[in-house]
């Protein structure tokens, strides 16, 4: 509510309304914060806040900046507070805007005005924001006329230097001119003139590599994501700073806005940029900003490849239990029935009926029809019974049979296989899923040091979670080698996909950028290009094409000549009857002997 009723506009008044009008009008609603009752003409919306009016001003602040009242007008005595209080805004609301503007005006034209305004430019706060002008009048004037330095950051070039004021303009209120009609908001993050931009990633193959031969490549760096951010600077005019914390890689944000990590240092501001595989989390995500998504992943594993069945297994494979189990019933009544038939002798019965059972010919034609029509028929259930099985086996035999294989987020869970990898941040995307399947995926994952890994995928009891990349390669972590993949492999179901995308501070100058350059990037093709000349490059192509070629590598072997490999189960089964003959037969004699000499 605007509390003075003058007509006549105050020359300050008149500049604002000059200022609004050429820079803010398309601002989609300007918030003013003024201790003092001031007016102004525009028609842009906009509205008023009063300084600890009603309560906290950070609070204000927030609640106008979520309706999407972004750009600023502050004339307070101390505007230093407003700067605190709007970083930490930045912090608590859910807006993102890379281009807020905020203008400072004097109070009342005192001196003391001049130093409060100007400190504001040595604040931390104000060093991520590109935009903000500074009123500060001068008195060097005779007469009435007032003039006023319009005054901004540097915010480009060196470092050092980026914090000091930059004289832009010089307002006359008697001439109501601007003395060079320079633009007032000059940073539009075009070209930072060789600005550094600090990133924050760990080698992970491909998006990031580091730490690379100076002689090969000469910044020592590359990768998909490191490419995007090069890129990105030889836009922007900017210089690259890697900052690495390469011990807890991915990292994650503590509840009191601290952090570890590649997360740690977005949040904590000791970098601008994160990357390195940052998947959009929605935890990360109310803390920081995220790019449009440059790469699409989708995460799964490599489990331990289906073995060929034991041997002896084999002879009982043509038939299923329940196919055994009738053959075991149809044996017994046959012999039951044969049995009545022969008046209830049992004389040779079980070896008459085993015998037709496998088609063997006969003693005798039997003596009776009664027995005749008995045994004819068992003659025929055992032909055909005997052809069945006979089939069944050479199939057996010529197809090698494997064991189910993992590959199925279904079947990971019901073997209750481990699967693991070096950091939880695999899980981070599916730790919220209520779905049932998934809670007990995320209750099988192990984080485990690179070295144990390694030694486990040797011993088939593990998964190791791996990244299917858009052109068709695979991000496998160097645990993951050449022989531990010959027994290894490619589940055919993702556990999830996910976007990549760079975190930025939240309401960072540089996402809107960022954002446009991944566009482009995506338009042109060439996320799809770097990923194959880096993966071919920097690679192992051998893991790449075991893992790629996993599934397929058994197709090669499906039919093979016998080998005395498929037949140990027929010959284990001869040797256990011919063993037991022989114990029964040397036991026959023994007692036979007894028999003898007794009698
Ligand atoms: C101001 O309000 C914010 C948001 O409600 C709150 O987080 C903060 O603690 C308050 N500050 C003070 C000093 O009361
Ligand atoms: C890039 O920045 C450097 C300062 O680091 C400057 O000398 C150069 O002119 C800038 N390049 C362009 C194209 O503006
Ligand atoms: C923030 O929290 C983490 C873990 O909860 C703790 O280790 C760290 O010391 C805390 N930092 C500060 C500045 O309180």
């Amino acid at each position: 509510m605007l509390l003075q009723s003058q007509f006549i506009l105050i020359p300050i008044e008149i500049l604002i309304e000059t200022i609004i009008n050429q820079y803010l009008s398309k601002s989609y609603c300007v918030t003013v914060i003024s201790e003092e009752p001031f007016n102004f003409n525009v028609s842009t919306c906009f509205t008023y806040i009063i300084p600890y009016a009603t309560g906290n001003l950070t609070k204000q602040i927030l609640d106008v900046s979520e309706m999407g009242c972004s750009d600023y007008i502050v004339r307070m005595r101390e505007p230093r507070d407003f700067m605190i209080s709007f970083d930490e805004v930045n912090h608590l609301g859910n807006t993102r805007r890379s281009d807020r503007k905020i203008v400072f005006l004097p109070t009342d034209n005192r001196e003391t005005d001049i130093p409060n305004l100007l400190n504001i430019l040595t604040l931390k706060e104000t060093g991520f924001l590109a935009n903000l002008l500074l009123i500060i009048p001068t008195f060097k004037n005779s007469s009435d006329c007032i003039s006023y330095e319009l005054v901004s950051h540097k915010f480009v070039g060196p470092d050092d230097e980026s914090h000091q004021p930059l004289y832009i303009d010089r307002w006359n209120s008697c001439t109501r001119q601007f003395e060079y009609n320079s633009n007032l908001f000059p940073h539009d993050i075009s070209n930072l003139y060789g600005k550094t931009l600090k990133v924050a990633c760990f080698t992970y193959k491909p998006y990031v590599l580091l730490d690379l031969d100076p002689a090969v490549e000469p910044l020592g760096r590359d990768g998909t994501e490191t490419r995007i951010m090069d890129e990105f600077c030889r836009w922007l005019n900017c210089t690259i700073q890697i900052v690495r914390d390469d011990v807890h890689q991915w990292g994650e944000i503590y509840e009191n806005r601290t952090g570890v990590g590649v997360l740690g240092n977005v949040v904590e501001d000791r970098a601008d940029v994160g990357i390195t595989a940052l998947y959009s989390w929605y935890e990360v995500y109310i803390a920081s900003d995220f790019s449009t998504p440059c790469i699409r992943t989708s995460v799964t594993c490599v489990a331990p490849s289906p073995r060929i069945l034991a041997s002896w297994e084999m002879p009982l494979l043509p038939f299923t239990l329940y196919m055994w189990l009738a053959i075991l019933f149809t044996f017994i009544y046959a012999s039951i029935a044969l049995t009545i038939a022969q008046k209830c002798s049992t004389d040779r019965v079980l070896l008459t009926t085993f015998g037709m059972m496998v088609t063997q010919t006969q003693y005798s034609a039997g003596t009776t029809w009664r027995i005749r029509s008995v045994t004819g028929w068992l003659l025929i259930s055992g032909l055909v019974l005997d052809n069945a099985y006979g089939g069944g086996l050479a199939s057996v035999f010529t197809v090698p049979k494997y064991e189910p294989s993992v590959d199925t987020v279904r079947d990971l869970v019901d073997r209750n296989l481990e699967w693991g990898a070096t950091h939880d941040a695999w899980i981070f995307s599916i730790a919220r899923s209520q779905d049932p399947l998934v809670k007990q995926l995320i209750n099988l994952f192990r984080v485990k040091p690179a070295d144990e890994l390694k030694k486990k995928s040797l011993t088939r009891t593990i998964a190791l979670s791996i990244e299917r990349l858009p052109a068709g390669y695979f991000a496998v972590g160097d645990y993951i080698t050449k022989e531990a993949m010959l027994d290894l492999t490619l589940m055919q179901e993702d556990f999830y996909y996910e976007q990549c995308v760079a975190m930025l501070r939240k309401s960072s100058p540089y996402t809107e950028k960022l954002s446009q350059l991944v566009g482009r990037l995506h338009q042109s093709g060439l996320m799809i290009a770097w990923e194959n000349q880096v993966s071919l490059k920097y690679l192992n192509f051998e893991v790449q094409l075991e893992v790629r070629l996993s599934r397929s590598k058994k197709d090669i072997e499906t039919v093979e000549p016998l080998a005395l490999r498929q037949v140990v189960g027929v010959f284990i089964i001869y040797v256990t009857g011919a063993s037991l003959s022989i114990l029964t037969f040397i036991v026959e004699i023994l007692i036979n002997r007894k028999h003898t000499i007794v009698v």
